[in-house]
C-alpha cells in the first residue's frame, strides 16, 4: 500500500508520557496529511526493569532476548501495559488507535536454535519462546487502515499450537512492513542511526547497502539491538519496501515528520 508507513519505536527512544505525546502529535499530523500509519513498539528497557524488580536476570544474544516461560510472562505483561499507554496517548491526540497483539495481525514460527555472529564470533543459541513472523494478516491491517483506524501492535506472537512467543519488535515491524509492502518503514531508536563508533555521533552512516551492513556485523561494529534492526531492514527491502531507515527518537526537532519529505536526510537509510 502506497500511503502506508510502518513506524517502530523502542522504550529508550520514547520514554514516558511526554515523549509519547510528542510522537502522537506528529503521527496525528501525518494522518491529517493522508498517511496511513501502523505503529509497532518494543519495550526492552521496561521489560529489563520489571525482570530486575522480580529478581530475574535479563539475557540477550545478538540483541534478542532469551525468553524462558517466566520471561515471556513478564514481557507480555509489560508490553500490554506499554501498549495501553501508547493507545491512550494517541487517542488523547485525536487518533482512532486500537491496540493489538502481534498474533492478531500475523502468523509466526518458533525460532529453532541457530548460529549468530556476536562481536565477530559465531555462537549457537536457543532463544526458547522466541519466534519470527511467517506472514502478516494483510486483510485485518488493510481493513483497519481503510476505516481510519491506526493499529498499535505489541510484539507477542503465537505458534501454530497457540503458545505465545516473544518477538523482537524490529522483527515484528519488518514482518508487517514486508507483508503490506508499505511505502516506508521507520525505526525510531535511541541512537542517530548506524554509527561506526557508538560514542561518536559524527560517525553516523547516512546511507549503507546491505553488503556494507554485512561487513559491519562481521567485524562487530554492528552489535546488540542493532543486529535485529538491520535484519528487519533486509527483510523489508527484499520484500519490496522501497525505503527503510532509522532515526533518533530523542531528536528534539521532529522524530519522523520531516524525514518523510523527499530529500530530507537524517538517520540512516539502508538500501539493497
Ligand atoms: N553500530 C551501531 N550503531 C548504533 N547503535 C548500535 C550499533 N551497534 C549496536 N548498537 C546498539 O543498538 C541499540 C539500539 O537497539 P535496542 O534494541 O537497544 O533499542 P530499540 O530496538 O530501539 O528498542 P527496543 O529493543 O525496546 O524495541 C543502540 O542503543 C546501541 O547501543
Ligand atoms: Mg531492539
Amino acid at each position: 500500500m502506497d500511503d502506508v508507513f510502518v513506524l517502530k519505536f523502542g522504550g529508550n527512544a520514547i520514554k514516558g508520557k511526554e515523549d509519547l505525546d510528542r510522537l502522537s502529535k506528529e503521527v496525528a499530523g501525518l494522518i491529517k496529511q493522508g498517511a496511513k500509519i501502523i505503529m509497532v513498539h518494543g519495550g526492552g528497557p521496561e521489560i529489563n526493569a520489571e525482570m530486575e524488580r522480580l529478581g530475574l536476570e535479563p539475557k540477550k544474544v545478538a540483541g534478542v532476548r532469551i525468553t524462558d516461560d517466566r520471561t515471556l510472562e513478564v514481557a507480555e505483561k509489560v508490553l500490554r501495559q506499554i501498549n495501553a499507554d501508547v493507545v491512550e496517548a494517541m487517542r488523547d491526540n485525536g487518533i482512532t488507535a486500537v491496540g493489538l497483539p502481534g498474533y492478531h495481525v500475523a502468523a509466526f514460527r518458533r525460532r529453532e536454535p541457530y548460529t549468530v555472529v556476536e562481536n565477530g564470533k559465531e555462537v549457537t543459541v536457543d532463544l526458547m519462546n522466541v519466534g519470527d513472523v511467517t506472514e502478516a494478516n494483510i486483510e485485518v491491517l488493510e481493513d483497519l487502515l481503510s476505516n481510519g483506524v491506526t493499529p498499535v501492535v505489541y510484539p507477542i506472537g503465537e505458534d501454530s499450537e497457540g503458545r505465545h512467543l516473544n518477538i523482537n519488535a524490529d522483527t515484528m515491524a519488518a514482518g508487517i512492513a514486508a507483508g503490506i509492502r508499505c511505502r516506508e518503514m521507520i525505526q525510531i531508536t535511541d541512537v542517530p542511526g548506524i554509527l561506526l563508533d557508538i560514542d561518536d555521533p559524527d560517525s553516523l552512516q547516512s546511507e549503507l547497502t546491505l553488503a556494507e551492513v554485512d561487513r559491519l556485523i562481521a567485524e562487530g561494529t554492528i552489535s546488540g539491538g542493532m543486529v535485529p534492526k538491520v535484519e528487519a531492514c533486509r527483510k523489508a527491502l527484499k520484500a519490496g519496501v522501497s525505503k527503510v531507515r532509522m532515526v533518533n527518537g530523542k531528536d528534539k526537532r521532529t522524530i519522523v515528520s520531516d524525514v518523510m519529505q523527499e530529500g530530507v536526510r537524517h538517520g540512516t537509510v539502508i538500501t539493497e
